[in-house]
């Protein structure tokens, strides 16, 4: 076979190694570059906007088939919430639950959960994800670990 013809093959392994790393990655390491992210346009199916953006890839969410990862903390907003928001240390501008995760995913700087590492989470998901997917994330990620009262 021509060299010209093994390029893209070559090509080829190192992309799906690059992904085999970031998938196996368990650590801080971890980082998403922007264009590995499609468009998220909101009209998905709930679970396709979690692992599209690749929130997946460093948090875990219930209910999301594979989203696992243990970068960040895990997405229990409707339980960790309200404990963010009354936080000393708690900078930003929301009043609700709902508001606090659209405001972490446009602005993660702004409050950093203890415990786990600055700057790690992306900062550009607000050129990443439509109005309707934030909205679609915010609804989502508030019920999460929320006690039911009968
Ligand atoms: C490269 C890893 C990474 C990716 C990708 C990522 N996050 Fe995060 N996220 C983090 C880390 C680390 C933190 C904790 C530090 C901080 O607050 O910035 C965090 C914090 C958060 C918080 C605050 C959680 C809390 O308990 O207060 C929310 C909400 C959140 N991420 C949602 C998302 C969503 C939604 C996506 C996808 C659109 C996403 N993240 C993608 C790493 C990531």
């Amino acid at each position: 076979m021509s060299e010209r013809l093994l390029t893209p093959f070559i090509i080829i392994a190192l992309v799906l190694g690059g992904l085999w790393a970031l998938r196996s990655t368990n650590s801080s390491s971890v980082t998403l570059a922007l264009d590995m992210v499609p468009l998220v346009t909101g009209d998905e199916p709930i679970e396709e906007i979690f692992t599209k953006a690749g929130c997946a890839v460093c948090h875990t969410v219930p209910g999301i088939p594979g989203a696992d990862g243990r970068v960040g903390p895990p997405l229990l907003l409707g339980a960790t919430g309200p404990a963010r928001l009354t936080d000393p240390s708690y900078r930003g501008q929301a009043k609700t639950v709902h508001q606090y995760v659209m405001e972490s995913v446009l602005e993660p700087g702004l409050f950093v959960v203890p415990g786990y590492p600055a700057g790690t989470m992306p900062t550009w998901y607000g050129a990443k994800l439509s109005a309707l997917a934030l909205e679609k994330i915010a609804a989502y990620l508030e019920l999460q670990g929320a006690t039911v009262v009968p």
